[in-house]
């Protein structure tokens, strides 16, 4: 391979892992690292701190430098800063999923005008190789069906809280002890990373453009010790679930949310960190895909995979890898949560006196949701009991008009929650 010489922007978890991995590759010249603090100090043997540099624009103004590497994250100012890299016509490896699900569109339509690549393994779950096999081995297939658990924190969290009955707070707090959940874990817990990844990978396998703002969010904060209780003795397990599909009528229903998942299932198996996506597609049925979703080594091992992969190509040909162009011309038709049919767990708090129960029954009939499990759980001292519904699949909006209407009857004192499930 001849030589290459590269600038890194972002010098954290995945800049330092890519570092790291890249001094076994003698080729590839490392001409600058772009930071946000040059006195930082940074835990490296024998680092030539001569590279660093506070300013990015050294890097993608530089025209010795051939590729760009983008691990700083965000959209400000790394949206500036890509965007005149690649008017520089400098290629790139990003693994910013933020930025790939809000601007992706500007910045493939300026690579594409501009005649060069980006390239992006490590923005959807970190280590494990999803996006080049959708882009490449994988593009006879229609893909109609993407179900994932793409955010290791949550899944840490919500393992914990199942093996160990913890409750979510007391979870959360040892995750951010041992280093799986940031100080501010709002983008973990409240599903944002995973809407970005899905939101990315649901765009590459439907062929049509998802749009971040249109993909219904929910996070995990609201499920309690007994939610998972509950659902343990039903036979589930609760995940945080990142899916797509193309339905009949081509329509896209793409969503993130916590489900319960049945214990059968692959997804219910996977525990901790780890993520894993199910694809399905046609011809090659169902495919799944499991391994470290981020981390320094792992995410290093997809930028550095990208970064030689074009390598190699650019020097086989003035115009690489025509399959990793993005093709975001045609705009994906999302529906509304409100039209997603789905069977699902709901837990009521009533008043323990005769007819709650038959309460529930009548108003689920009337809005055309028929129950297959109803369990009530005990009374507590405030004479109140708790009850648990499974329902058969049903309309998003039945369930929401139910649950209104549930709670306008006296013997409901309060829904606390409402999940769906996967079986
Ligand atoms: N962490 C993972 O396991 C993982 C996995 C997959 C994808 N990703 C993605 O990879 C990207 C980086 O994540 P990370 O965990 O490595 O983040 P991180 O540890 O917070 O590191 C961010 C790095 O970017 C630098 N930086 C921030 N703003 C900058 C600017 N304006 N100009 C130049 N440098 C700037 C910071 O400089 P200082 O060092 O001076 O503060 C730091 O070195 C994000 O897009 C993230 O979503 C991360």
């Amino acid at each position: 391979m001849k030589a290459l010489k590269v600038g890194i922007i972002g010098f954290g978890t995945v800049g330092t892992g890519v570092y790291k991995v890249l001094q076994s590759f003698p080729n590839i010249e490392i001409k600058k690292i772009a930071v946000k603090n040059i006195t930082k100090k940074r835990n490296i043997e024998n680092f030539d701190t001569t590279l660093l540099t506070q300013d990015p624009y050294e890097i993608v103004n530089n025209p010795e430098i051939d590729i760009v590497i983008e691990v700083a994250g965000g959209v400000t100012p790394t949206f500036d800063i890509l965007t005149a890299a690649i008017k520089n016509k400098k290629h790139i490896v990003t693994a910013n999923k933020e930025l790939l699900a809000k601007k992706g569109s500007e910045l493939f339509q300026l690579a594409k005008e501009n005649k060069v690549i980006i390239l992006y393994e490590a923005a959807v779950a970190g280590g494990i190789p999803i996006i080049m096999p959708v882009k490449t081995i994988l593009c006879a297939n229609k893909i109609t069906k993407i179900a994932a658990i793409l955010n290791g924190t949550t899944n840490y969290i919500l393992t914990k809280m199942a093996e160990k009955e913890l409750s979510y707070e007391t979870a959360l707090k040892q995750a951010q002890e041992l280093g799986y959940a940031e100080t501010d874990p709002t983008g973990d817990v409240e599903g944002y990373d995973a809407a970005y990844k899905i939101a990315i990978l649901s765009t590459i396998s439907f062929n049509k453009k998802v749009d971040i703002n249109k993909i219904y969010r929910e996070g995990i904060t609201k499920i309690t010790a007994q939610d998972i209780k509950s659902a343990k003795e039903l036979g589930y397990t609760i995940k945080l679930i990142a899916m797509g599909q193309v339905l009949e009528n081509g329509k896209i229903d793409v969503r993130v949310h916590p489900m319960l998942v049945a214990k059968k299932h692959l997804l219910a198996k996977v525990k901790n960190a780890t993520n894993s996506i199910m694809l399905t597609g046609y011809p090659v049925g169902d495919l799944i895909f499991t391994g470290a979703g981020a981390g320094a080594e792992p995410t290093a091992s997809s930028v550095v995979g990208d970064l030689l992969v074009l390598a190699s190509e650019l020097e086989a040909s003035d115009s690489p890898i025509p399959q990793a162009i993005c093709n975001h011309n045609e705009i994906a038709d999302q529906i509304n949560i409100g039209d997603t049919y789905n069977e699902y767990y709901i837990a009521i708090n009533a008043s323990n006196n005769p007819g709650a129960i038959g309460v529930i029954g009548t108003i689920c009939g009337k809005n055309n949701i028929n129950i297959s499990t109803i369990m009530q759980k005990g009374t507590k001292d405030d004479n109140t009991a708790e009850i648990v519904v499974i329902t058969e699949r049903s309309k998003e909006a039945d369930v929401q008009n139910a649950l209104k209407e549930l709670l306008k009857s006296d013997c409901i004192k309060n829904i606390d929650n409402l999940l769906r499930v996967m079986n």
